[in-house]
């Protein structure tokens, strides 16, 4: 099986991507290894602080944003980064060619409750001159990487350098990422479903609707039964849509009228929908393309449907598309 290594090696990428990717990959083993001791090593439970976000960061959510910012500043080739657990961009020195945007725990949620969880992570072409949190608003097109780790029964790693998708298994045995899946694709077709049904009356008339035919079955007018799965965990719901197939949406809701959408562009949103692009299948807000959008702020929330390219578009046709 070959390594990520000598997967990087052989994917004509430059020197210092391949090496900035190697530092992420490495970096996730020693947080799968902090993930996986849990309790043993007191780190589950609450920090007593809350992120820029208003949510209440938990100690996993610090300790691997930390361990993230720590091996990115040594790496060398990175001029600044921005993480959900930071407030503002950090700037890292004034050599390197790349910026990366990251989610150091996704589904922190789950964490107590020993589920999954992952990091995302998402490499954008660091411009020439001052760095700020101007120069990290470009469209999730711009994106050079994009992936995550999952942290579940086996560690794997999703990646993309714009050339496919690539899934390799963290070895526990060697320490090494082994590619397991070469050029993932999701299937175009599907009748499997993700949401956080409990919001359903703050939805859209669009998401009501929709939901609503799929939860017919065969008597109603997609005439097919639908099965419903939700991990609260970004990155395992979207494991699975990348794994077999399935639609993924956090869509606009009113429970809270001054945060219309959960999920944030630049470290959630935009990394996930050009994973699921190269894998070949669609990720939109329901009325624009996630990777076409001009984000305004780093810490900027969207709404999100995403997965099989057949099931996105009859969604998007309930939004009028
Ligand atoms: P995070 O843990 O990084 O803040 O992200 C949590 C997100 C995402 O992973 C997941 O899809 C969603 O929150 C779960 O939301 P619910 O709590 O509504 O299930
Ligand atoms: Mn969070
Ligand atoms: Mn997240
Ligand atoms: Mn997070």
């Amino acid at each position: 099986m070959q390594t990520l290594s000598q997967y990087l090696n052989q994917a004509q990428l430059s020197p210092a991507l391949a090496a900035l990717l190697t530092t992420l990959a490495n970096s996730s083993k020693d947080i799968s290894q902090a993930v996986r001791k849990g309790a043993l090593a007191g780190v589950l439970g609450v920090a007593g602080t809350e992120n820029v976000q208003g949510e209440s960061q938990k100690k996993l959510d610090v300790i691997t944003n930390d361990m993230l910012k720590d091996a990115l500043a040594a790496d060398g080739h990175v001029r600044a980064l921005a993480s959900e657990e930071e407030d503002e961009v950090v700037v890292l020195g004034d050599k390197g060619e790349f910026l990366v945007c990251f989610d150091p725990l996704d589904g922190s949620s789950n964490i107590d409750i020993n589920s999954l969880v992952g990091t995302i992570f998402s490499v954008l072409p660091a411009p020439v001159g001052e760095i700020s949190e101007q120069s990290f608003l470009q469209p999730g097109r711009n994106q050079v990487a994009a992936g995550y780790v999952l942290y579940g029964p086996s560690t794997m790693l999703a990646l993309t350098t714009g050339k496919g998708v690539q899934l390799f298994t963290l070895d526990p045995v060697s320490g090494e990422y082994l590619l397991t899946v070469a050029e993932v694709q999701i299937p175009k077709d599907t009748a499997e479903f993700a949401i956080n049904m409990s919001n359903q009356r703050f939805w859209e008339a669009a998401m009501q609707n929709y939901i609503a035919d799929l939860i017919q079955g065969k008597a109603g007018p997609r005439g097919k039964s639908f099965n419903m799965r939700w991990i609260a965990a970004m990155v395992g719901d979207v494991h699975r849509v990348l794994s077999r197939g399935g639609l993924f949406t956090y869509p606009t809701d009113t429970k809270d009228p001054k945060k219309p959408f959960k999920l944030r562009l630049m470290y959630e949103a935009n990394p996930m929908a050009l994973l699921v692009e190269q894998a070949g299948g669609k990720a939109s807000t329901g009325y624009d393309t996630i990777l076409d959008i001009q984000p305004e702020q780093i810490h900027q929330r969207v709404a999100v449907i995403l997965g099989s390219a057949n099931e996105v578009d009859v969604c998007l046709e309930y939004h009028g598309r």
